[in-house]
C-alpha cells in the first residue's frame, strides 16, 4: 500500500507509503489522497486532517516514470487526472489541514503545502520546488500563491533555481507554522491536530472560508492555466532529458534546446 489512511478520535491521518522509491507520487496514490479527502468532507467522523511521510522523506514528489508514461490530463475518460482531483480536493477542503514534513519534499511535496492550514516541520526538512530544473512550470496554483506569501524576489529564486532549502528558511518565509526537532514532530502534530478537533468544526469552518474563500477563483484559474502548461512541457524535449538524465543517474544537457 502506497499511501496509508486512519481515522482517529477525529483526525484522519494520510500517510505517503513507498520509502523504496522516496514516496514518489503516483496517479494510483493522487487517486487515493483525493477520495480519502472527498470523504472527509462528507464525514463526522472527520474534523481535522494530518498529511504525513516518513521520518527519513515526506515525498520525492510526482512519480518520474508514471509523468513519462501516462502525463495527466484534464479529461481521463470523463474525469480529471487523480493529481488534478487531488489538488482539487485539497485546495477545497473546508476541515483544517496539518503537514507534518521531515525529510525531502519535492515538487508537490512543497507546493500541497501551500494549501495546507499549520504546516510543522522537522529540523531535517529540505523543500524545493525543481520544476525548472525538469523541463516544466510550477503547478498547483504555486506561480500565485507563494509570491503572494513569501515575496516575489523570494519565490523567483526558489522557482527558477529550484534549489532546495532548509525547513528553517521555509519558517522563515512563512512557508512553514513551526520548525521542531526531528522527534518532536510526530508528537507535535498529534497535539495541534487533537486540539484542533476537540474546537467546534464550524468555527474552523468559518475561519478558514474567511481567510482564504475570496482567493478560490484566482487559485482555480491559476491552477487550470499552469496545467495547460505543465502539460505541455511535460511532453516536450527538456523534461525527456531531463527525466530520462535522473534515471540513467548523470545530470541532464540542456545546452541543445533554445
Ligand atoms: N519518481 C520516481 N522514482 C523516484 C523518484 C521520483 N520522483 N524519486 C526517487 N525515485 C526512486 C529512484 O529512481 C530510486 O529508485 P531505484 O532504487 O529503483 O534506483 C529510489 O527512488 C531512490 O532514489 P535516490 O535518488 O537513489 O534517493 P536519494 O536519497 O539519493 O535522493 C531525492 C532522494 C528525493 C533527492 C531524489 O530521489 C530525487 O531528486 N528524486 C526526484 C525528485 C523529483 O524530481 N521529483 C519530481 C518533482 S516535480
Amino acid at each position: 500500500m502506497s499511501i496509508t489512511t486512519r481515522i482517529e478520535q477525529g483526525v484522519l491521518t494520510i500517510g505517503f507509503d513507498r520509502i523504496d522509491k522516496k514516496n514518489a507520487i503516483t496517479a494510483a496514490m493522487y487517486q487515493t489522497m483525493a477520495d480519502a479527502l472527498r470523504d472527509a468532507e462528507g464525514s463526522n467522523a472527520v474534523r481535522v486532517i494530518v498529511i504525513e511521510g516518513k521520518p527519513e522523506i515526506f515525498t520525492a514528489g510526482n512519480d518520474l516514470e508514471d509523468f513519462m508514461k501516462r502525463p495527466p490530463t484534464h479529461d481521463e475518460g470523463g474525469a480529471p487526472a487523480p493529481v488534478f482531483q487531488f489538488l482539487h480536493a485539497i485546495s477545497h477542503a473546508t476541515k483544517p489541514v496539518v503537514a507534518s514534513v521531515s525529510g525531502a519534499a519535492v515538487g508537490i511535496g512543497t507546493t500541497l503545502l501551500l494549501h495546507c492550514d499549520l504546516v510543522y516541520a522537522s529540523d531535517t526538512a529540505r523543500l524545493s520546488l525543481p520544476f525548472v530544473q525538469l523541463g516544466l512550470c510550477p503547478e498547483a496554483a504555486s506561480s500565485l500563491l507563494l509570491p503572494r506569501l513569501v515575496g516575489y524576489q523570494r519565490a523567483a529564486e526558489k522557482l527558477l533555481l529550484g534549489e532546495a532549502f532548509s525547513a528553517q528558511e521555509a519558517h522563515a518565509m512563512g512557508l512553514v507554522t513551526k520548525v521542531l526537532p526531528a522527534a518532536e514532530l510526530a508528537d507535535h502534530v498529534r497535539q495541534q491536530a487533537a486540539k484542533l478537533a476537540a474546537l467546534p468544526a464550524s468555527s474552523l469552518r468559518e475561519t478558514k472560508r474567511l481567510m482564504k474563500g475570496d482567493d478560490t477563483p484566482a487559485v482555480e484559474k491559476k491552477m487550470a492555466e499552469e496545467g495547460e502548461v505543465f502539460r505541455r512541457m511535460l511532453l516536450a524535449a527538456e523534461a525527456k532529458e531531463a527525466f530520462t538524465a535522473f534515471f540513467e543517474k548523470r545530470k541532464p544537457d540542456f545546452s541543445k534546446f533554445d
